[in-house]
């Protein structure tokens, strides 16, 4: 299964491919910005709007520590590293993209704050109660085990860390079409209901502070794009384009096809560890 994944992402010459984006886009590979890379780097419905949303959800404090499962090529993570000023590490299946993570925080400077594991988000190389918060942005939808995947988080987490999962879930439950951005087929392919990710983070020991759907953001998202392509524009999202190649077109209009008919949801989940309760709460 996780080689089905890997193979997914996997393209060899990821690198080269976004040297040339960005070179067409007017913008020097060797200096990048993380203005020229957001079209790249956010690889996630709604690109780095998605992710400026996800980040208005928690307020991390400089020294935090904090973990992104399932990173890709690390845009999210550099966004959080600076917006806050906290340190991130992330972990990816996907050795390519963690190599190509690690290459462009260098290129930001941003290496001494932000790093990138290769490996899984069922058996991550951390210790227990390290990280202050942690997010995962479009990556469950690739993990059979929820319940492991949570127990996990909940692991690596301090008591009273924060959660938070920003999601494709699964709405009407019709079957999708394939290939979809995150699966080539129904067998990697693994979508939860808003309630049934609720259930398996509260199994897990969590406490869930907020579920929201972002389906009215990601369709006139998607209204905003078709409309910036069809004046001549390059839309504002191009991971998918950049990572798939070919397959991107038939992956982007199934998923936009599933939106809009209901069969998937975006979500947003904010979930805690609860802290252990301090002696003075006992006589609240
Ligand atoms: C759609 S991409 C999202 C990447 C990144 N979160 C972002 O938003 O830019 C999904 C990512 O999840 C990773 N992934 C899938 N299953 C994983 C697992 N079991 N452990 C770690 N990473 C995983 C893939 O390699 C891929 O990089």
């Amino acid at each position: 299964m996780n080689e089905d994944i890997r193979s997914h992402y996997t393209r060899g010459d990821l690198l080269q491919r976004l040297n040339a984006a960005l070179a067409a886009d007017g913008a020097d590979p060797q200096r990048p910005n993380a203005e020229a890379l957001a079209p790249y780097d956010h690889f996630h419905g709604r690109g780095l709007e998605a992710t400026e949303d996800a980040a208005a959800l928690v307020r991390p404090l400089p020294t935090d520590h904090l973990l992104d499962v399932g990173s890709g090529l690390g845009g999210p993570a550099r966004y959080f590293a600076a917006r806050f000023g906290c340190r991130v590490s992330g972990i990816d299946l996907t050795e390519e993209f963690c190599e190509v993570a690690r290459h462009l925080t260098r290129l930001l400077g941003q290496d001494e704050r932000v790093d990138f594991h290769a490996g899984n988000a069922l058996a991550m190389p951390f210790a227990d109660v390290r990280f202050d918060g942690a997010y995962s942005m479009n990556v469950s939808m690739n993990i059979a085990d929820k319940a492991a995947f949570y127990r996990e988080l909940h692991r690596v987490l301090k008591p009273g860390g924060w959660l938070l999962l920003s999601e494709i879930a699964q709405g009407s439950g019709d079957e999708l079409d394939y290939p979809t951005p995150w699966a080539a087929s129904a067998q990697a392919s693994f979508l939860a209901t808003p309630q049934q990710t609720e259930q398996g983070l509260l199994a897990a020991g969590f406490e869930v502070l907020h579920v929201q759907d972002s389906v009215d953001k990601a369709l006139a998202y998607g209204t905003r794009s078709r409309a910036e392509v069809a004046r001549g524009e390059k839309p504002p999202h191009r991971a998918v384009m950049l990572i798939h190649g070919e397959l991107a077109l038939r992956a982007m209009a199934n998923s936009a096809k599933s939106l809009a008919d209901g069969r998937v949801l975006p979500i947003e989940v904010l979930a805690r560890k609860p802290a252990p309760r301090q002696p003075q709460d006992a006589k609240l």
